[in-house]
C-alpha cells in the first residue's frame, strides 16, 4: 500500500478538496478521509501529517463533530484550518465564541514573531499578505502552551501554535486562491514542519500504476469503453502500456459525435499509439431507436440502453475477460465515501456507460486517486496530445441533447455544422483553454429572416458558452461582442438552413449548462 504523508481530514467544508489540489501542485501526495476515520487505517497509512478541514458546523453544537483523541496522541505535527482551529482551541482547553457577524473576504496578515522568530509556517512570504476568510466562530481565548504567530485586523489569533507539540492552526483559508501565499504556507507545513521530501508526479504515478495493473491482471483480459473524453482517453492509454493486447478498446460510434471526432479519436488511438481499437459502428441503430423522441430524459434513456446492448454484444465475442476499466476520478470516490457529514457538495452523475449487473466484471479504476488537472498531466505523460487532453467535456448522450426536439440526420448536420465553426474560432482567438465548455444548441424554432433579397424561414442556433471550474456552477462567458458578431456571421452565411443565432445569457444556476 502506498503510504499517504499527508492525511486529511474533512470536517465538510466546501474547499476541502482544494487543500489537497494545493499540496499535490507543489508535489506532496495527501489523501482526505471523513474526520470519523478509524485511528488505525489513518495510522496505517504512515502518515507525515494530518490536516483539519474547514466545516460549516460551529464547535458547541451538541453534534458537532469531533475527532477521535487518539489523533492528538499520534505524535504527527497536525494543522487546523477555520474549523480545525476551533475544535484543537476547544480540544486543548482553549475557549472560541460566535462572532457577532460572519467575517467573509480578503484580510491582511501580519506575521507575530515568537522569540524573535517568524513561525516556520510562514517561510518564504510576506508580512501584510493577503488571505481569505469565512468564519463567524473565532477563538477567543488561547489554550495553554499555544502563541499567537499571526493577526489580522480583525482577528487578534488568525494563526496560532504549539511549537514544541507541532499543532498550528490557521482562522483563514490558505486552499483558496485569494490567498495570496497559502500555498506556500501548505508547503511549508508538509515540508518544513512534517519533513516530507518525497516529490508527487504523473511521471511516478504512472510507473507505479503500470506496475499495479500488471500484477494484479496477469495473463487476463481487460474491457474498456473508450469515449474520446479525457478520462476514458486517459484510462486506455495508461491500460495499453501496462498490458498491451491484453486490453480490449472498444468505441462506439453512436452518430451523435461532433464533426472528425471519431477520425481523431481512431486517429490518435490507432495510429499514434498503436492501440488497437474496436470501433463499432452504432450510427443507424442509434437514430432509429431516436426516433421521434423528443423528451430529453428519454433520449438519455434510449442511447444508454442502445449504448450497452452493442457493447454487451462485442464483449460477448472475446473469451477471458475478467476486467472492466473505468475512469472513476477522485472527486467521485471522495463524494461517495463522506457522505455523513462531510462536503456539502453533491454532485448528479448523469453518465449513460453505467453497466448492468448482469455484466459480471472486477472494476480496475486506476485513476480512482486523481483530480482531473492530474488526468490531464498523466494523458500528456502517456503521450496524448494535448488537444485531447484538455479537450471540453462532452456529455455522453452527444449531440443529441444540443438537437431541441427529434433528433434527424438533418438536425445533426446543421448543428455539427454551427458548432464546428464556433469551436474554431474559440481557438484561433486564444480562448479554448480558458472556458469550460463552448457549443452550439440547435433550437426547435423558426424564424423569419432576409438574405439577399428574399424571405428566409429557417433553423435557430443558439450558442452555449460558460466558464466554470466543475460544472456544478456556471457564468456565461462575456465573449467580446465583435467576436460573437464574426461567428454569427459566419454560421449564417455557411450553414445552410440557419438563419438566426442566438447568444445565451443564463448562468447556472439556475440554468443548466446543456439545454436539455
Ligand atoms: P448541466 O447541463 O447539468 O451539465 O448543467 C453539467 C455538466 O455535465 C454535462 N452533462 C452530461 N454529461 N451525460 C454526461 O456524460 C449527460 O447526460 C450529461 N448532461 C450534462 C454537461 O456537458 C456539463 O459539462
Amino acid at each position: 500500500m502506498q503510504q499517504v504523508p499527508i492525511v486529511i481530514l474533512d470536517f465538510g467544508s466546501q474547499y476541502t478538496q482544494l487543500i489537497a489540489r494545493r499540496l499535490r501542485e507543489v508535489g506532496v501526495y495527501c489523501e482526505i478521509y471523513p474526520y470519523f476515520e478509524d485511528i488505525e487505517k489513518i495510522e496505517a497509512k504512515k502518515p507525515q501529517g494530518i490536516i483539519f478541514s474547514g466545516g460549516p458546523a460551529s464547535v458547541y453544537d451538541p453534534d458537532a463533530p469531533r475527532v477521535d483523541r487518539a489523533i492528538y496522541e499520534l505524535g504527527l505535527p497536525i494543522l487546523g484550518i477555520c474549523y480545525g482551529m476551533q475544535l484543537i482551541t476547544v480540544d486543548f482547553g482553549g475557549q472560541v465564541i460566535r462572532a457577532l457577524q460572519h467575517e467573509y473576504g480578503k484580510a491582511k496578515l501580519y506575521l507575530d514573531p515568537v522569540h524573535g522568530h517568524i513561525s516556520p509556517l510562514f517561510d518564504g512570504t510576506k508580512d501584510g499578505q493577503i488571505v481569505w476568510m469565512s468564519h463567524s466562530d473565532k477563538v477567543e481565548k488561547l489554550p495553554e502552551g499555544f502563541v499567537r504567530i499571526a493577526h489580522t485586523d480583525n482577528s487578534p489569533y488568525a494563526a496560532i501554535a504549539n511549537e514544541e507539540r507541532q499543532i498550528y492552526a490557521l482562522q483563514f483559508h490558505p486552499e483558496v486562491s485569494h490567498s495570496e501565499e497559502g500555498t506556500k504556507i501548505l508547503e511549508n507545513f508538509a515540508r518544513k514542519i512534517c519533513g516530507i521530501t518525497s516529490k508527487w508526479d504523473m511521471g511516478h504515478f504512472a510507473k507505479e500504476q503500470i506496475q499495479k495493473i500488471r500484477k494484479r491482471v496477469g495473463s487476463d483480459k481487460v474491457l474498456c469503453a473508450l469515449s474520446g473524453g479525457v478520462d476514458s482517453s486517459v484510462v486506455t492509454a495508461l491500460l495499453y502500456e501496462a498490458i498491451g493486447d491484453q486490453l480490449i478498446p472498444v468505441f462506439v460510434d453512436n452518430g451523435l459525435l461532433r464533426e472528425g471526432e471519431r477520425q481523431k479519436v481512431e486517429h490518435v488511438f490507432k495510429n499514434m499509439l498503436q492501440v488497437p481499437l474496436i470501433t463499432i459502428d452504432g450510427k443507424e441503430k442509434f437514430l432509429e431507436a431516436l426516433k421521434g423522441v423528443t423528451d430529453p430524459e428519454q433520449k438519455r434513456k434510449i442511447i444508454g440502453h442502445t449504448f450497452i446492448e452493442l457493447f454487451d454484444e462485442e464483449a460477448k465475442k472475446h473469451k477471458d475477460v475478467k476486467y472492466l476499466a473505468q475512469g472513476t476520478l477522485y472527486p467521485d470516490v471522495i463524494e461517495s465515501v463522506s457522505v455523513k457529514g462531510p462536503s456539502e457538495t453533491i454532485k448528479s452523475h448523469h453518465n449513460v456507460g453505467g453497466l448492468p449487473d448482469w455484466m459480471q466484471f472486477e472494476l480496475i479504476e486506476p485513476l480512482r486517486e486523481l483530480f482531473k488537472d492530474e488526468v490531464r498531466k498523466l494523458g500528456l505523460e502517456l503521450g496524448l496530445p494535448r488537444e485531447m487532453v484538455y479537450r471540453h467535456p462532452f456529455p455522453g448522450p452527444g449531440l443529441a441533447i444540443r438537437i431541441l426536439g427529434e433528433v434527424t440526420p438533418e438536425a445533426l448536420e446543421l448543428v455539427r455544422k454551427a458548432d464546428t465553426i464556433l469551436l474554431e474560432e474559440i481557438k484561433a482567438h486564444g480562448l479554448y483553454e480558458k472556458l469550460w465548455q463552448s457549443f452550439a444548441v440547435l433550437l426547435n424554432v423558426k424564424s423569419v429572416g432576409v438574405m439577399g433579397d428574399k424571405r428566409t424561414y429557417e433553423n435557430t442556433v443558439a450558442l452555449r458558452i460558460v466558464e466554470s471550474s466543475d460544472g456544478m456552477t456556471a457564468t456565461f462567458a462575456h465573449i467580446p461582442h465583435d467576436l460573437l458578431e464574426h461567428i454569427s456571421n459566419r454560421i449564417i452565411n455557411e450553414v445552410d438552413g440557419i438563419n438566426r443565432v442566438v447568444y445565451d445569457i443564463t448562468s447556472k444556476p439556475p440554468g443548466t449548462i446543456e439545454w436539455e
